[in-house]
């Protein structure tokens, strides 16, 4: 299941994060990657352990927290510290068809993650660079993601994804991994719309009625079920 959650960061935010970023100095993307998606990614990224990368990454998992779409989607367990990369045209960037690890570990903090879900945040906005479509496949097929700025995607780190080559202007972008409370991605998407339609009931009847509440219980029941804490 693919989720794109809107306005995790706002115009102001994004604009402060360029800022930041295009001050910065860059490394070759090559530094985080597996043997085969080495092979196969041509783009830049600020080293992972970098001050400024830390940082920024510090206020991506803030606003990500303040999210309620973003927690009910991924119902997180441990967040991979963000990471930022950015695609030029004027250097053929791109990212071939690739899977991300399945355990990512981060040498600053120790922390080591199942990679149940990938996200991307666009730092760009759509009209700034043309190619640089996130591809990702899944059971439906092929789809074709680029969001305004601020704006993420969600979607299992399992599937096959590749980002295309940008033919004009700078695709930049913050893009990292998680690990969910629920492991299994159709007991998670069950979850998941419970939740958008207990809240859709909310807003019709109110947090009060008896149903609401007793489906709200289900929610929470469902959840210590399924969640490994
Ligand atoms: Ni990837």
């Amino acid at each position: 299941m693919l989720i794109c959650v809107p306005d995790v960061l706002s115009k102001a935010e994004v604009a402060d994060f360029r800022r930041i970023m295009d001050a910065a100095s860059w490394e070759d993307g090559r530094s985080t990657a597996g043997a085969q998606s080495a092979m196969v990614k041509k783009n830049e990224q600020l080293p992972p352990d970098s001050d400024v990368a830390r940082a920024l990454g510090q206020r991506v998992l803030s606003a990500l927290t303040a999210s309620p779409l973003f927690i009910s989607a991924a119902i997180p367990l441990h967040i991979f510290p963000p990471l930022f990369n950015r695609y030029a045209a004027s250097d053929g960037h791109h990212f071939g068809i690739h899977v991300d690890n399945a355990v990512r570990g981060d040498r600053l903090t120790g922390l080591r993650i199942r990679t149940d879900l990938s996200v991307t945040l666009f730092l760009s906005e759509p009209d700034d660079y043309d190619g640089g479509e996130l591809i990702i496949e899944d059971l439906y097929g092929s789809h074709e993601i680029k969001l305004p700025a601020g704006h993420l995607v969600l979607y299992p780190a399992s599937s096959l994804h590749m980002v295309t080559p940008v033919t004009r202007g700078v695709r930049v972008a913050s893009f990292f991994w998680l690990q969910s409370m629920v492991r299994d991605a159709h007991a998670r998407s069950l979850i998941f719309d419970l939740d958008t339609a207990i809240q859709a009931l909310v807003e019709r009847l109110g947090r009060d009625d008896p149903e609401t509440v007793k489906l709200t219980g289900i929610y929470h029941n469902l959840i210590r079920y399924w969640a490994e804490v």
